[in-house]
């Protein structure tokens, strides 16, 4: 089958990791997944002209029904849709964004979600059709003493970025270091002596999962998009002030036996619910279903 394949792809951001992963897939199940940026896309009319391209494609499928899925409403296919965190926790606030993840889903002849807290959401607010709904966890794979806090990443929001650096000036031992590939981050990661998520916007955290998988204890802020993988004091600790920042964290440096704890849970949770061939395998199946009438 030729499948088209649309989700946001910014550069080195989770969501370009987590699409690649699943076109992956589908791919080496004997399936041609051409994966496109949404932001390319106006609306179905732009989709459209694409799909006239030869040979044409059978079935699509999205990364969040709000940026991605809507883009499909209008194009004669059968297609599937994945949940993206901000779709469930922010999208979801706004009614004419909600109605449209709602006829999206409704038109979906499957959608994923990479938790229970996710799937459960999605049947509260969009028109219940939980039938549909299969879950997925995302898989994964992928001390020295005067602590430092090295933040990295991409530079997406000027104004925030600003911001983190006038702070980070202001502050001894928090430095602010350039987007890096996957490979350079886990290399980082498993020379730290811990991954910290202080995100206070909603999503699903690879890189956290990516720190339990390489043994590294995680210290996240208490939002439920990590409350879903991070479980206080058993796969990881959460926090819910600066406060309760430093307090975990000196729990964390002064504990072992806590430290080797978290550890060993993070690393068989993220084997167990994130495994790379169970993801394999719900894809496969599921793509499979688009073929069908
Ligand atoms: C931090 O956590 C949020 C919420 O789970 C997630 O959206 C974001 O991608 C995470 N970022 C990193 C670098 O872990």
């Amino acid at each position: 089958m030729k499948i088209l394949f649309l989700a946001c792809l910014k550069p080195k951001t989770g969501n370009h990791t987590t699409a690649e992963r699943i076109r992956s897939h589908i791919e080496s199940a004997g399936h041609i997944c051409e994966l496109r940026h949404a932001g390319e896309f106006q609306s179905s009319a732009d989709v459209n002209s694409l799909l006239s391209q030869d040979p044409p494609f059978q079935g699509a499928l999205a990364i969040h029904l709000y940026r991605a899925g809507r883009l499909l409403l209008d194009v004669q296919l059968p297609f599937g849709v994945i949940f993206g965190g901000t779709d469930i926790n922010e999208d979801v606030k706004v009614e004419q964004k909600r109605a449209v993840m709602e006829q999206v889903l409704r038109k979906a002849r499957f959608a994923v979600a990479f938790t229970t807290k996710l799937k459960e959401e999605a049947e509260i607010h969009l028109m219940s059709q939980s039938s549909k709904i299969y879950l997925q966890p995302q898989a994964w794979h992928c001390k020295n003493v005067p602590n430092i806090l090295i933040i990295l990443g991409p530079n997406i929001d000027p104004v925030l970025t600003a911001e983190v650096k006038s702070a980070v000036k202001r502050t001894t031992g928090v430095f602010l270091a350039h987007e890096r590939s996957q490979q350079e981050v886990h290399a980082a990661m498993k020379r730290s002596f811990a991954v910290v998520n202080s995100s206070v916007s909603e999503g699903m955290s690879a890189a956290i999962l990516e720190a339990m998988h390489l043994r590294v204890p995680v210290l996240a802020r208490n939002i439920p998009g990590n409350a879903a993988v991070v479980q206080h004091e058993v796969t990881g600790l959460l926090y819910s002030s600066p406060q309760d920042f430093l307090h975990q964290s000196q729990r964390l440096l002064s504990d072992q036996e806590l430290r080797e704890r978290v550890v060993r849970n993070g690393k068989l949770y993220v084997e167990e619910h994130h495994s790379l061939e169970k993801e394999r395998e719900t894809y496969q199946r599921l793509v499979d279903s688009l073929h069908s009438v």
